[in-house]
């Protein structure tokens, strides 16, 4: 099979393991007789620098005649300061709306291989830990309507979300979690907000008609950002809105033991997704060859999932990375306390070509 993938390496760190994962996609497709055509585009703080926008429209349109968008990370320091609407980020939340792609799957496990990295207590740990963020990532507060008062001495940002905007996001998450154990927690905070009321009923509503083989629970967010900690074994598939799958998915991914090592899928109507690590752009480490390239490489595998259909290369893949793990291979971020070497990036994506048999 033949797909063409638009590259978007993006700021600090990303350009370094979209192009570890890159040898990676290779390596795949020459073992299994596909043909990944890559192209490259500028997104975030490096579009603002060649181009003075974030997004730029070569971007946008090659995105859009791609099968499918890796995105590696946007932002840094060095446009901090540029107004609001023309930060690096306003490139990633403009893909992600003009792609359409209002479902962003984020799925947090522990490695057994790592379970040293992982930070909760070690009989919580025991229980194992899988569970899949459902975050809605087109609507809410990040898109809501926002301003400031004349006398720029009052903002205001906006959370809302229609009937429509919540079955679709919650409808992805009942047909995941069938595939899954079943279990569905809607995370809300009903007991203050009107956004949230409406998202409980309309889920609840969903899930009687389409959907009563799965579990549905709801939970407020403050307790959910408790129980992650406290339970994790608790949750299967987490729905949330936009801002609340923010917080929760990056909370999650450290309870697995490293940021570095989370992947995302963001979907929509179509097949055409775009797949980027949870993790940002690490301006502190860019051009050091640090940057653990496993979450990307993971992300890399969704895309060949939940894109393509390939599901045995994915597994490929994935089965890689748990072998070098397993192994005892590790980056910076992930290495037991006291260790005294580890892989560099670059060297991490040598061992996973290793394993792959290149
Ligand atoms: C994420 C990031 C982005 C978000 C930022 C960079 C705009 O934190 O993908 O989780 O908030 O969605
Ligand atoms: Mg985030």
């Amino acid at each position: 099979m033949e797909f063409n993938i638009a590259l978007v390496p993006g700021d600090g760190i990303g350009p370094e393991i979209v192009g570890g994962t890159v040898k990676v996609m290779e390596s795949v497709a020459e073992k299994f007789g596909h043909k990944f055509n890559f192209s490259t585009y500028l997104a975030g703080g490096c579009a603002i620098d060649a181009y003075g926008e974030p997004l730029p429209k070569v971007t946008v349109d090659g995105c859009l005649a791609s099968d499918s968008v890796l995105l590696g990370a946007v932002g840094g320091p060095k446009w901090d300061h540029v107004p609001g609407n023309m930060r690096p980020e306003k490139a990633l939340l403009g893909l992600r709306k003009v792609l359409g792609l209002y479902t962003n799957l984020r799925p947090a496990v522990i490695q057994p291989a790592l379970a040293d990295a992982c930070v909760l207590r070690p009989d919580i740990a025991a229980k194992g830990f899988d569970l899949m963020i459902v975050r809605e990532l087109t609507g809410g507060i990040y898109f809501g309507e926002r301003g400031r008062n004349e006398a720029g001495d009052a903002a205001f940002d906006t959370e809302a979300y229609s009937v429509a905007e919540i079955e679709r996001v919650a409808r992805s998450a009942f047909e995941i979690a069938r595939k899954r154990r079943s279990h569905v927690t809607s995370v809300d905070k009903a007991n203050v907000l009107e956004t949230s009321r409406l998202w409980r009923e309309t889920v609840h509503r969903l899930g009687e008609t389409e959907y009563p083989d799965v579990t549905l629970d709801d939970m407020y967010v403050d307790n959910a950002a408790m129980q992650i900690i406290r339970a994790p074994s608790f949750f299967d598939v987490i729905v949330t809105s936009n801002m609340f799958g923010d917080i929760l998915s990056d909370e999650a991914s450290q309870v697995t033991g490293s940021i570095g090592l989370l992947a995302s899928a963001s979907l929509g109507e179509t097949t055409r997704g775009m797949y980027e690590p949870i993790h940002g752009s690490a301006p502190d480490i860019a051009g050091k060859d640090l940057a653990n390239p496993i979450a990307t490489i993971l992300s890399a595998a969704m895309m060949l999932r939940y894109s393509f259909d390939l599901a045995a290369e994915a597994d490929f893949i994935e089965k890689a990375v748990a072998d070098v793990l397993a192994a005892g291979w590790r980056t910076a971020d992930i290495k037991a306390p006291g260790a005294e070497t580890w892989l560099s990036g670059s060297g991490m994506t040598e061992k996973i070509l290793e394993q792959l048999g290149k």
